[in-house]
């Protein structure tokens, strides 16, 4: 949900808290292995802040959550890097979210725009950079910090979707169908994609490395980091890790994404299936919500939709803000979990005379539902929570179960919290 006009001095308390605590689950994560929260959790005070931010841009500082892409290049590997910075995308979670995109991209260009958006399924792997020359793939690398990456040549060549050598399209680009199988490669082609594991292998690995005794991982995103990291590219060779490619960031021509994907297979490439192009925003709806009921019937995982403006014109007069491409954003699928504020606990009063406090909270999407109401239960479940008037909470909403409040983020409390009587 967007967030409420607030003043600038209540903005800028918020900011530094969300700030911290948002760091705080990020070093827990990145640098202890340990996970506080949910990706969801994290990612709702993200678009709080991120929110915020949108509506003081003089308080975005260049140390902000929102101004990062994550990782700090791995002192094992040799640097990379990038020529071209490897952005991250800001998330959308609802449909207003999209046409505030829209808007935004519109009043920064300052002009309407043609609502022509390629959609592309987002994979939950970990992003890498191809460099051919000549033909022949010479250096792939991670995003790292987004300007320097590492030197993951030797395991991402184990992968086999990725091509060793170009096929060769012709001179023209984009190159047409009918194009003879001509001599011509460019000299220089720099390709990203994201690199994955179907759901079945990363079963498969997990069993055998808890067989061995060995930790396991979480997530398939978490292996295929640690195996793109492996400095042992035997290990890597046995996972048998996944590639589709997504982006050309050489100019080879290419007047519009969908271009992109279309050079990308002639050369060799293996690309999403599933990407369409649209021509209206109840297109984009229509292509996500399709997709979070199908997501199931993928052999690997995705969290949401990945919506760029076609025409890379548009994409690129867009230029970015902070580590994002305003021209680009992901529209992600319904969390079971998010954060919202607790504006006020009302007691209800059942048909046998049985008081029920009822928290009343700020409206929020959860699992694809707006919820602003959440049963307490009973007053123990209070003391329990340690919950105030004015906390800010994790809602969950597992299946179809009624929303549920399970924790209260306590870090994020200003003292102006009331006590529950
Ligand atoms: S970006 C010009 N497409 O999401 C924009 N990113 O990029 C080109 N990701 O960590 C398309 N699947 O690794 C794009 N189909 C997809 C993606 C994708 C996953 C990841 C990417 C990066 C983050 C932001």
């Amino acid at each position: 949900m967007k967030s409420k006009k607030v003043s600038l001095s209540r903005a800028k308390e918020r900011i530094l808290s969300l700030r911290r605590e948002i760091e705080k689950y990020r070093h827990a994560y990145h640098v202890e292995n340990k996970s506080l929260v949910s990706d969801a959790v994290s990612d709702s005070l993200k678009k709080e802040l991120f929110d915020l931010e949108e509506m003081y841009p003089e308080l975005i500082s260049p140390d902000s959550p929102t101004q990062r892409v994550a990782g700090k290049p791995l002192d094992a590997f040799k640097k990379v890097r990038h020529e071209v910075p490897l952005l991250s995308l800001n998330d959308a979670f609802s449909e207003k979210d999209m046409t505030d995109w829209v808007e935004r991209v519109e009043k920064y260009l300052k002009q309407k725009v043609q609502p022509e958006f390629y959609l592309e399924l987002k994979l939950d792997g970990i992003a890498g950079e191809l460099v051919y020359e000549n033909g022949v793939l010479i250096q792939c690398s991670t995003r790292g910090d987004g300007k320097v990456g590492e030197d993951v040549t030797q395991n991402l060549k184990t992968i086999e979707a990725v091509p060793l050598k170009l096929e060769s399209v012709g001179s023209k680009f984009p190159p047409k169908a009918d194009a003879p199988r001509a001599q011509k490669v460019p000299r220089q082609l720099i390709v990203r994609g994201e690199v994955f594991l179907t759901t079945k292998e990363f079963n498969r690995i997990n069993q055998n490395l808890e067989k061995k005794g060995m930790k396991t991982y979480a997530n398939p995103r978490n292996l295929t980091a640690g195996s793109v990291r492996q400095l042992d590219s035997k290990i890597t060779a046995d996972r048998k890790l996944d590639f589709f490619a997504y982006e050309i960031v050489t100019d080879v021509g290419q007047k519009r994404h969908s271009d992109e994907h279309r050079i990308l297979q002639k050369f060799g490439f293996k690309t999403n299936p599933h990407n369409r192009l649209v021509e209206s925003l109840a297109g984009v709806v229509k292509f996500r919500n399709e997709w979070e009921k199908k997501r199931k019937r993928l052999d690997y995982e995705v969290d949401g939709v990945v919506v760029i403006f076609d025409d890379n014109k548009i994409y690129d007069n867009a230029g970015s803000i902070g580590k994002a491409p305003r021209g680009a954003i992901a529209y992600k699928f319904s969390a079971q979990e998010a954060t919202t504020r607790v504006k006020d606990v009302k007691i209800q009063v059942g048909r046998t005379g049985a008081l029920t406090p009822v928290a009343i909270m700020e409206p929020v999407l959860v699992g694809g539902v707006i919820i602003t109401h959440a049963t307490l239960h009973n007053f123990d479940e209070i003391g329990r929570l340690g919950l105030k008037v004015g906390d800010t909470v994790v809602i969950s909403r597992a299946g179809d179960v009624i929303p549920k409040i399970t924790k209260v983020l306590k870090n994020l409390r200003t003292g102006g919290e009331e006590k529950i009587s």
